[in-house]
């Protein structure tokens, strides 16, 4: 298997809790592309700060980047929302906090899933306090109908019936993010 094209596979330890595929490995790809286009016109003249949700961010903040061109920088935070696996309870807590500043930065967020909206609800009224000079969000998935808070999104790559959904990125139990395609998720959790 080339690990240099995103594929479609489905990996055999993975097909037994896996349902249909959500978005495929070539549909993400095209779209992270289109993305990074958009965002390197929109801030050809103050490069962003790219900050990335952990853990779930990782694959398409590892190609969003890529898909930029222009001297971007890169951090990362993780928070952890309290309550059952597959649901949020809206209450974060931050377990990594950013290296850097963000006085008069230009602040991108990067995001694998809004689902009822709150952790980013919190993300931005922690981050908006310190002063960036702009903040907005990117999120690889939106689901439809489910946010509680109204969120203005400046870059969404896929709206997405409300399905618990895993792959690229996204786990369950800190598994299957090491799928090229998002799939629903049929197994116990
Ligand atoms: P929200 O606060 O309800 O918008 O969702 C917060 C977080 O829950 C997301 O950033 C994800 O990390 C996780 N999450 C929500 N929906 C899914 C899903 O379908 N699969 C995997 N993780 C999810
Ligand atoms: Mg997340």
């Amino acid at each position: 298997m080339d690990r240099h094209a995103p594929h479609d596979f489905t990996a055999k330890w993975a097909q037994q809790d896996l349902g249909e595929v959500v978005v495929s490995a070539k549909e993400v790809h095209d779209r992270v592309c289109e993305l990074g286009h958009q965002i390197t016109k929109d801030y050809a003249a103050n490069p962003p700060l790219l900050v990335g949700v952990l853990k779930g961010a990782i694959n398409f903040m590892s190609d969003l980047m890529r898909a930029i061109e222009l001297p971007v920088e890169v951090d990362f935070m993780a928070v952890s929302s309290y309550g059952a696996a597959t649901k949020t309870s809206g209450v974060v807590r931050i377990v990594k906090d950013l290296d850097v500043d963000l006085l008069n930065r230009d602040v991108l967020v990067v995001e694998d899933v809004v689902d009822s909206g709150l952790t980013l609800n919190y993300l931005r009224q922690y981050l908006g306090a310190r002063s960036p000079a702009s903040l907005e969000v990117c999120a690889l998935l939106v689901k439809e109908g489910e946010q509680r808070v109204e969120q203005s999104l400046k870059y969404v790559g896929f709206v997405i019936p409300s399905h618990f959904v895993v792959g690229y990125g996204l786990d369950v139990n800190e598994r299957y993010r090491n799928l090229d395609a998002i799939y629903t998720y049929t197994g116990e959790v």
